[in-house]
């Protein structure tokens, strides 16, 4: 089953950011604040901070437990677990990878987007302007070019392998995306306006606090901690046996919301910092605008006021989104390029190739029935296809799996983990708990 030819995370620093890096994406510096934002800010980052705890944190191990244990793609790590019904096992591994590369079709085409917004400043400052404008109008030629683009760099990343790609990749771009931040965030906070927002997203509107809410986060903290598509299972069989698999999820899971919750700090305070400088942030009926109106509207036309020092904070400010969407997007395209590697015998290169392409294609399709499509695949994918399979993944670990041979598997990396009230909890709750409420949640967004 484990080939030594397998690469494998080179340190437990690597892992750490590999994983953080998959964890934190347009998912947290774009979607949270925004989500957080029109749904009365602090009342929507309690409740997502018990969903990540609750709900998402359990259900992380649960997924990285099963790829250690089976050091191998996701389908064959769920038949190792599965001997009984291997087909099941493949059924579901399958359906993963495409979920996996569903959600990568469309966030390449939004992280092109972000990439022309991070160019665009540039390009006008280099007296380019019809180059910089068409960077960031909507037209069915930009939103190819730079969905390619971005896949480009996917496929460039992920075909170098675990620790020459992603590992390296994510360890170098995790600081610089740590250090953008904090200077972005100390720079929003001197700015006029920036304590409205940041009163807004921490003091808590109880009246906001409704059942869809409780959806709204249950989907946040799922996707932002990269949960049911099955890029946690593939890169916890990149994990050595002996790391601690609950205190490395919990690590993550720290850094990932750390990273949504410091996206809130720069976000909510820079709608209000660009309210002051007479942008429009609420729509007639007195509702915040949509969410990509904030990123590529509110945004923007608050840097345009800023004179050069907004040209560079622009610059920054988008460059710091493709990153967090890079080291997403790899682990995306992991999934799929791991599973034709090990059960169609490919090449990376080969597989990278290929699936990235044929990714890439679809990127395309969506962006040429942007309408029709986009939304379609994005709701398919994380509303539907993602809990569903964290689902499984709970039943996975919780039924099919024996329990003493989960407690094996565990226990390595942290042998006295059978005493620990982890141990007495976590198998239970996963068993019940954990399918359960997710399935709640998940049917009152159907209705
Ligand atoms: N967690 C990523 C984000 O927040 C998205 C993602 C989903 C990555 C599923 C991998 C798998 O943007």
């Amino acid at each position: 089953m484990a080939s030594s030819s397998r690469g494998h995370f080179s340190s437990r620093l690597g892992f750490i950011m590999a994983a953080a890096g998959s964890a934190v994406g347009l998912g947290n510096v774009w979607g949270f604040p925004t989500k957080a934002a029109s749904n009365g800010g602090a009342a929507f980052l309690v409740i997502y901070l018990a969903m990540v705890f609750l709900l998402a944190f359990p259900m992380l191990v649960a997924e990285l437990t099963i790829g250690r244990h089976g050091q191998s793609n996701p389908i064959a790590s769920l038949r190792s677990i599965w001997t009984k019904n291997r087909a099941a096992a493949a059924l579901f591994g399958i359906i993963a990878m495409i979920a996996s590369s569903m959600i990568l079709s469309f966030y390449s085409i939004l992280a092109g987007w972000l990439m022309g917004f991070a160019a665009s400043p540039i390009l006008g400052m280099l007296g380019l302007q019809t180059a910089a404008d068409w960077l960031v109008n909507f037209s069915d030629l930009r939103n190819v070019l730079l969905a390619l683009a971005f896949s480009l760099l996917t496929i460039y990343v992920v075909r170098k392998g675990v620790a020459d790609g992603i590992e390296k990749w994510s360890t170098r771009l995790m600081p610089v995306l740590f250090i953008l931040f904090g200077v972005m965030i100390a720079y929003i906070f001197t700015q006029d306006g920036a304590m409205e927002g940041l009163k807004m997203y921490l003091i808590p509107d109880i009246a906001h606090i409704t059942p869809s809410l409780l959806v709204d986060a249950m989907g946040q903290a799922f996707f932002s901690l990269s949960l049911g598509v099955g890029a946690m299972i593939v890169y916890g069989s990149y994990l050595k046996k002996d790391v601690n698999l609950p205190k490395t999820a919990a690590q993550v899971a720290a850094i990932d919301t750390g990273v949504a919750f410091a996206a809130g700090l720069l976000i909510l305070p820079a709608m209000f910092v660009a309210k002051n400088h007479g942008v429009e942030i609420f729509d007639a009926a007195g509702n915040l605008m949509s969410s990509g109106d904030l990123v590529f509207t509110v945004l923007p036309a608050m840097f345009d006021n800023m004179g050069s020092a907004g040209v560079l904070l622009g610059f920054g400010f988008f460059i710091l989104m493709v990153i967090a969407a890079l080291t997403s997007s790899i682990s995306m395209l992991e999934v799929p390029v791991s599973c034709a590697q090990d059960e169609l015998k490919m090449t990376r290169s080969q597989a990278t190739w290929m699936i990235g392409g044929a990714i890439a294609l679809l990127s395309i399709i969506i962006s040429l029935n942007f309408g029709a499509l986009f939304n379609l695949v994005a709701n398919v994918s994380t509303v539907y296809m993602q809990p569903l399979l964290g689902v499984v993944w709970a039943i996975v670990v919780g039924w099919v799996w024996h329990r003493n041979k989960l407690l094996d598997e565990i226990k390595q990396g942290n042998p006295e983990i059978a005493q620990s009230l982890f141990w007495k909890i976590w198998p239970w709750y996963v068993r019940f708990v954990c399918p359960v409420a997710i399935l709640m949640v998940f049917g009152y967004s159907l209705i």
